[in-house]
């Protein structure tokens, strides 16, 4: 597929050495590449540039291994760290600096770029979270713990044009006029992000019932995916059999659908880049004995079949479970 996307020019430099030349010239400490295994081109290009490498191990990890290649390459005494996108060519060194100002007044929060009001990268992590950035679940990224310590998270807005991820080669044609440098010091695990998806969320009635609706979209929000359609309306047995039909054999069904139809729910399409997987690592496993710590079944649901929190498992149950409870001219269209 042509040259991997970190290496594809722009003006004559390479996305990944604008990025280390706009770290380089910000406040930051120590720059560090993080490599895929047998990213070669990528190795030589760092070491033409004078900067450590640190390869991501267990590629099948996805970006859990390149958060955990940036932490492990951490220095001793860092007092935090900061994850930048090879794909973010035209952020400027003053753009790292307006991170790196923001944590140094609490250095021991999580420092976030937003775009127009919408989460993005770099995100700046105090030391104290290194460790659950090491015991990231396979696909999980850095995201993920910002998610669930939304209370320490500082945003810092940048400008949009400037932040903007070229996620595709073609997207190098689209130049930015302010020519730029920008980040990296860990980069973005793969060249292929993974694409703009729906996914339907219910909160189901435990959680409604226990006034926790605002806290899961609180954290939904501050995970970066983007509610474009949302009610509360209560079930009737006959539409949580009709939801539920893939579970009709199962022996919990006909409790389950006591429990669905017990009280309100609240119903929400969310979007964004792989939001069907993103939405689940949020949610964590169906069971919260064996949910991950921080994810929302971990923090509201009270068992098995009362696990507070819905989310569609692929591309085709999302579009049906959307239309269940949606029009297309409900979803509404986000800026
Ligand atoms: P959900 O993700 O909505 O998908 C199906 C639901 O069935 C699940 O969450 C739980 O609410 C419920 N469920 C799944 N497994 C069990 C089980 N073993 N016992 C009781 N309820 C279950």
């Amino acid at each position: 597929m042509g040259a991997p996307k970190h290496l594809l020019e722009i003006d004559g430099v390479s996305m990944l050495e604008r990025v280390v030349r706009a770290l380089r010239d910000s406040r930051a400490g120590r720059i560090t590449v993080v490599l895929r295994i047998g990213d070669d081109p990528g190795r030589v290009l760092a070491e033409a540039l004078g900067v450590p490498w640190a390869l991501a191990a267990e590629p099948q990890r996805g970006r859990a291994a390149s958060v955990r290649a940036g932490v492990e390459a951490a220095e001793g005494g860092a007092a935090g760290l900061l994850f930048a996108l090879a794909d973010q060519p035209y952020l400027l060194p003053s753009d790292f600096d307006s991170l790196i100002d923001a944590f140094a007044s609490d250095p021991r929060g999580i420092v976030r770029a937003t775009y127009a009001g919408e989460p993005g990268s770099p995100v700046l992590f105090a030391r104290r979270f290194f460790a659950e950035l090491l015991s990231l679940e396979p696909g999980q990224g850095g995201r993920v713990v910002a998610a669930r310590h939304s209370e320490s998270v500082r945003n810092v807005p940048l400008d949009p044009h400037r932040g903007r991820d070229l996620d595709r080669p073609e997207d190098l044609s689209d130049r930015s006029p302010t020519t730029g440098s920008a980040a990296c010091s860990g980069s973005r695990d793969g060249y292929s992000p993974p694409s703009m998806e729906r996914t339907l969320a219910i909160i189901k009635p435990d959680a409604v019932r226990a006034s926790q609706t605002g806290a899961i979209l609180e954290a939904i929000e501050a995970s970066g995916l983007r509610l474009i359609a949302l009610r509360m309306l209560r079930l009737s047995r006959r539409e949580a059999e009709g939801f539920y039909t893939v579970h009709r054999a199962k022996p919990f069904f006909d409790s389950l659908v006591d429990f669905m139809t017990s009280g309100p729910v609240v119903v929400g399409c969310l979007e964004g880049e792989g939001a069907i997987a993103a939405y689940r690592e949020l949610m964590g496993a169906t069971d919260p004995a064996q949910a991950a710590e921080g994810t929302l079944r971990k923090r509201f649901a009270t068992n098995i079949e009362q696990n507070a929190c819905h989310g569609s498992d692929a591309p085709e149950t999302a579009a049906v479970e959307i239309r269940y409870f949606f029009r297309d001219l409900d979803l509404v269209e986000r800026d």
